[in-house]
């Protein structure tokens, strides 16, 4: 059950504050006009005894008039919000118009100092704070008027301002731990509809009650886990914060296929994951990677992209990006110099990915990015078969960064979606127009179970690792396999590559047995812990033989060409008891 909000606190622990400045300018309205009546007797006096000194004391008066009348005005406007209250339900604005009650929800925004905007207003501790959309917290020490609207100003005097007030400097703040649940506004401005806009009052029918319900809670705590918010869109009370939030994805929430805060928060963490400037998520891996590919390079544009490429990748480049005229080559990008006598004029991307998939082959991204930043050409890397617990490719150079998160990052086997990660926020803007236009936003429920999946990445990496490594180790010594493709072998190409760039060397592996296709169709069908099935990344182990499965089209010449032998087994090792596993494959390789 959702927290309810806290209740209206004892009159006596409420917030207060003053007007600011009001007896003062209204003090000196009056002073200056008696300094204008007194300048003008003057005048008088000094009548035709001295017409040059009465003609200036006139001006004088004139100029103290008009001062003391600006001065009464601004007293006056400033009277008009002569002081304020919080409490557990809402602010109370008194002012000339007599009080008035504003309950949160009712507000739509509470504007500070340079009229930076805040996420949330909490009540808690005995204490008032104003949370910011950055996470900074301020407690409102005053009330300035006039209350526009459904606004109200409040004037915040935050640590540093308050120490230098007291002429120390500010305590040295020790950052607060940066949690899932922090990366975006724990408890997003509003929360449910305000009770006069949305028909909750009593008197109304009872489809408008129905159909605009009571408003939720807003917490005052945090919740420990990121919620759903399962919305396909927000209200807004401010036509121009609406015009400005359909610009802005991180200043506030329209439409879900724009942004959503649950979104939002995955994307957040994988940012800070992938040590990028900005994140975007995408309802698929292939969406993440059409959108990049597709806000990188139109027509008449050219991309360099890695020869051995997983299949929907290639076939985007090959097909899709294709008739859109955007034309690609294709190398061998563990030979930087390929990739840079590749390069052309019209160039837009190089495309690589850290471990490919079924070579295992890892890519050199340092030299990679060397050889596309001296031509001024972004580095795109599908980090999907690392993940960011293994390779951080913007560490080392890259761009941008894409994933299926349907795999490690999901890792539950529950779940389609992908990522993008950004070095740049100007990149990040073109790519998220693009998203916005294709329509390839992830639902704010499979967000959320990525996000899930995101918090035991560390634990599940390690795991994976570990399994592939027992499994590498029992087919590289057993005489049915040919060969093991898994870069923590000494013997993979990769090798000395991987050792250099990952903090591991993953869970996917593939070997080719000795008997071809049909020892290998035998394997994937004798394995009774591993499954049968496509994808990787997930708790269970999984294998697969592609040239009878995904490639069965290609016949030996075209398998070769792709780097897939007839006898290859495509392993995710998952989350088992190794014992179980090397069981498992030890059985099936008796068959195979
Ligand atoms: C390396 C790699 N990149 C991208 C994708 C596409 O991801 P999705 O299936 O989530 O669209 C896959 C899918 O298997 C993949 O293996």
């Amino acid at each position: 059950m959702p927290p309810s909000r806290p209740p209206a606190r004892d009159t006596a622990e409420v917030e207060r504050f003053r007007p600011g400045g009001v007896v003062h300018a209204l003090a000196s309205g009056l002073l200056e006009a008696a300094l204008a009546l007194v300048l003008f007797g003057c005048s008088q006096l000094a009548g035709d005894a001295n017409p040059g000194l009465a003609a200036s004391l006139v001006v004088a008066a004139v100029l103290w008039a008009a001062l003391s009348l600006y001065s009464l005005a601004v007293g006056a406007l400033r009277a008009r919000v002569w002081g304020a209250t919080l409490d557990g339900d809402g602010v109370v604005v008194r002012g000339l118009a007599g009080a008035r009650r504003w309950r949160y929800e009712e507000l739509s925004a509470v504007e500070i100092g340079g009229g930076e905007e805040l996420s949330a207003v909490e009540i808690g501790g005995g204490r008032t704070r104003l949370v910011a959309r950055d996470g900074r917290t301020r407690r409102v020490r005053g009330v300035r008027g006039p209350g526009q609207g459904r606004r109200f100003r409040a004037r915040v005097l935050d640590r540093a301002t308050r120490a230098a007030r007291r002429g120390s400097a500010p305590a040295a703040r020790k950052p607060a731990p940066r949690e899932e649940g922090q990366a975006m506004p724990a408890t997003p401005g509003r929360a449910g509809p305000p009770p006069d806009r949305g028909g909750t009052a009593r008197g109304r029918g009872f489809a408008t009650r129905a159909v605009h319900g009571a408003g939720a809670p807003v917490p005052a705590e945090s919740p420990l886990a990121v919620p759903i918010w399962q919305t396909s869109a927000f209200a807004f009370d401010d036509a121009d914060r609406y015009a400005h939030a359909l610009r802005q994805p991180r200043e506030g929430f329209v439409y879900t296929r724009y942004e959503n805060p649950t979104t939002a928060a995955l994307e957040a963490t994988v940012a800070n994951l992938e040590a990028a400037a900005q994140g975007m998520a995408t309802a698929s891996g292939m969406g993440a990677i059409a959108t990049v590919l597709l806000s990188l390079a139109a027509a008449g544009d050219h991309l360099v992209v890695q020869r051995d490429l997983y299949g929907g990748t290639f076939s985007l480049v090959s097909s899709v990006a294709a008739r859109l005229g955007i034309a690609a080559t294709f190398v061998d990008v563990t030979d930087p110099g390929a990739v840079g006598a590749a390069l052309q004029p019209g160039t837009r991307g190089v495309y690589v990915e850290t471990i490919a998939n079924p070579t295992m082959a890892v890519a050199d991204l340092p030299a990679l990015a060397k050889v596309a930043g001296a031509a001024g050409v972004p580095l795109v890397v599908d980090n999907t078969v690392a993940s960011p617990y293994l390779c951080r490719p913007i560490e080392h150079g890259a761009a941008v960064v894409v994933h299926s998160a349907t795999k490690y990052l999901g890792g539950h086997s529950d779940v389609v979606g992908g990522l993008a990660l950004f070095a740049d926020a100007g990149l990040y803007h073109r790519a998220w127009r693009t998203m916005i236009d294709l329509g390839v936003s992830p639902d704010p429920f499979a967000a959320w179970l990525v996000l899930r999946g995101v918090r035991t990445l560390a634990l599940r990496m390690e795991r994976h690792t570990e399994n592939a490594g027992e499994l590498a180790k029992l087919l590289a010594a057993h005489p049915k396999v040919e060969r093991v493709y898994w870069p923590g072998l000494p013997g993979h190409p990769s090798h000395a590559v991987a050792a250099r760039l990952l903090d591991g060397y993953g869970g996917f592996l593939s070997f080719d047995l000795a008997g071809g296709r049909h020892a290998g169709r035998r394997f994937i069908e004798a394995t009774s812990v591993a499954r049968l099935a496509p994808s990787l990344g997930g708790p269970e182990t999984l294998v697969s033989h592609p040239a009878s499965t995904t490639h069965r089209q290609l016949d030996a010449a075209a398998l070769a060409e792709a780097g897939i032998g007839e006898g290859m087994v495509r392993v995710s090792a998952g989350l088992e008891d190794a014992e179980d596993l090397l069981a498992d494959f030890t059985d099936a390789l008796e068959v195979a």
